[in-house]
């Protein structure tokens, strides 16, 4: 057994859930008609509604004393002290740094790093300046209208999911693009439509050796030196890494390159100088301002005590449903179109974060660990998957997210989509008990055999645990900090079971034998595949014509 399975407030939830796990939400909110106000919690027009998570007082209670016995608290400071909490790879985890104030110092081995995170920024906020107001322009002096980011993972998602949260904030005439995937289609779909004259590439990739990203790279330079010759490069491509020497070998200027840090994971990297297309198609303020919401984040994290701080509790509850309820999943469900990415956003922040099963103390788990992250936004999802959270056989703990005001409102469509939250929240709480089923159908005019038939389709079990946020707007401010909550809320998880959440190293071993299967699909040299692997190259050179 590990220390935490061992530990005082383990054992005591282990004692306390099979309790909770017989209790339905109508009963504890039939028991305490302050159910709302006990577990709502705020930071300024944040809210976050717990009361519909299978808790109880006690629950909160013993979870607070496991994220104290585990040394949560110290945990965190050691982030953001700089210390080197990514033990496996020996280096600080100081996303927090890019969204502090720059006049505010912060260190990493004794260097205070502020400096060197302000002048990007004034390298980011002046180059996006000059694209957005024409100053710079393309090889042939067009104004650049399109900007193609080519990044994967922590390069592409986080700009890629925030540039779509906060359209209302860009204009048509400068538009993002984003290509991730070495299948062809992906460059192929976006360079269609695009005049090269008026593209800017973003080359990001915090390695730059990502083979998808390196891929993409050299055809994309390929398209456009063939339409505008081998000098325009200069002029339409810029490079976001923290590896200059391979940024200059590609051949972008090291003039044309912005910067970042090791102690910045790739999942955390979109408040560097990943963000760039963010800057560029919101502008810079915007940019700003999504940094200073992460930052309100930040300092609430750091300072609020650990029954009021926002992404302790969603981090506790997440434990909870995972140990001592058994769910193996988490949904993500914005109520707004705008987060239609979030979802597989946070699949990466989540999963890549803590789908692991050796601690950082280097023994095995034995308990679980990360959950399946997935969602969609609402109401869509209620037309595709809900029917499973309501009468399925899971338990499937889920984040109703929403901003009570629109930013394009149109007639009563968002009181539409607000009341979906409500009545789904309301639903997955209380379900359809036989007794309101049975009156139900009685009224239709159903009676005998025929009702008993249906009954028993036309119950919902209910209990299905939810929590809903909500926030006025969702500004960039807003934006920064809903994301900074599910960054520490992943921490406060990833530091109770123990792990180094900041590695990823189950990612190798597919790029490993990815690496070794081209060349045998290139040539059809089979020598050390498994026979597997090797009966489905040669099945697939036949079909190709190899
Ligand atoms: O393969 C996983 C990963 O290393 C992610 O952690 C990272 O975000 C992504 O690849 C891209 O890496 P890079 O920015 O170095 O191209």
């Amino acid at each position: 057994m590990t220390d935490l399975t061992q530990g005082e407030a383990w054992q005591a939830l282990e004692h306390h859930a099979p309790k909770q796990r017989n209790r339905h939400l109508r009963e504890l909110f039939d028991a305490d008609s302050a159910r709302f106000e006990r577990f709502t919690f705020r930071l300024d027009d944040l809210l976050v509604d717990l009361s519909k998570q299978r808790i109880t007082g006690e629950t909160l209670h013993l979870l607070r004393e496991l994220a104290e016995e585990t040394g949560l608290g110290e945990h965190r400071d050691a982030m953001f002290a700089g210390e080197h909490i990514n033990t496996t790879e020996d280096r600080a985890v100081l996303h927090v740094a890019l969204r502090h104030p720059v006049d505010r110092p912060m260190y990493v081995d004794g260097e205070n790093v502020m400096p060197a995170v302000a002048e990007v920024l004034d390298r980011v906020a002046a180059f996006s300046r000059e694209v957005r107001e024409g100053e710079r322009r393309g090889a042939t002096g067009e104004r650049l209208t399109d900007v193609v980011n080519i990044g994967i993972g922590g390069s592409d998602l986080g700009p890629l999911m925030v540039t779509e949260a906060l359209w209302p904030y860009t204009r048509p005439e400068l538009r993002a693009h984003f290509v991730s995937n070495v299948d062809d289609s992906h460059l192929a779909r976006v360079l269609r439509d695009l005049d090269p004259a008026r593209t800017l590439f973003v080359v990001a990739s915090k390695t730059f050796t990502t083979e998808e990203t390196m891929t993409n790279a050299r055809s994309a330079r390929a398209w456009l030196v063939d339409r505008l010759g081998e000098e325009a490069v200069a002029k339409h491509f810029v490079a976001v890494s923290t590896n200059g020497e391979a940024v200059a070998g590609f051949g972008i200027d090291t003039d044309n390159m912005f910067g970042f840090w090791d102690w910045v994971g790739g999942r955390y990297s979109l408040w560097s100088a990943i963000g760039l297309p963010i800057a560029l198609v919101c502008g810079f303020e915007r940019f700003r301002e999504l940094l200073d919401g992460a930052h309100a984040m930040d300092a609430h994290f750091r300072t609020a005590p650990l029954d009021v701080n926002l992404p302790v509790l969603l981090g506790l509850v997440g434990i909870w449903n995972r140990n001592f309820l058994g769910s193996v999943c988490h949904a993500v469900l914005p109520y707004d179109q705008r987060l239609h990415r979030l979802a597989a956003y946070l699949q990466q922040a989540d999963m890549e974060s803590n789908g692991k099963s050796v601690r950082r103390d280097n023994r095995r788990v034995d308990y679980t660990t990360g959950p399946i992250v997935w969602g969609e936004p609402g109401t869509n999802a209620q037309h595709s998957f809900f029917q499973m959270i309501h009468q399925g056989t899971e338990l499937i703990p889920a984040d109703f997210i929403a901003a009570a005001k629109s930013s394009t409102p149109m007639g009563d469509h968002h009181l539409k989509l607000l009341a979906n939250v409500l009545a789904q929240t309301e639903a997955l709480a209380f379900g359809k008990t036989p007794e309101e089923a049975r009156a139900e159908l009685e009224s239709q005019g159903l009676t005998g055999e025929e009702l008993e038939a249906l009954l028993p389709h036309k119950l919902f079990g209910g209990n299905q645990p939810t929590t809903t946020i909500l926030y006025d707007e969702l500004t960039p401010f807003a934006l920064g900090r809903l994301i900074a909550l599910y960054e520490h809320k992943i921490f406060v998880e990833g530091s109770i079971w123990g792990l180094n959440s900041f590695d990823q190293m189950g990612v190798e071993l597919g790029k490993q034998l990815a690496k070794r299967t081209l060349p045998a699909l290139a040539s059809g040299q089979l020598a050390g595949l498994p026979a597997v692997t090797a009966s489905l190259v040669e099945e697939i050179r036949a079909r190709r014509g190899d």
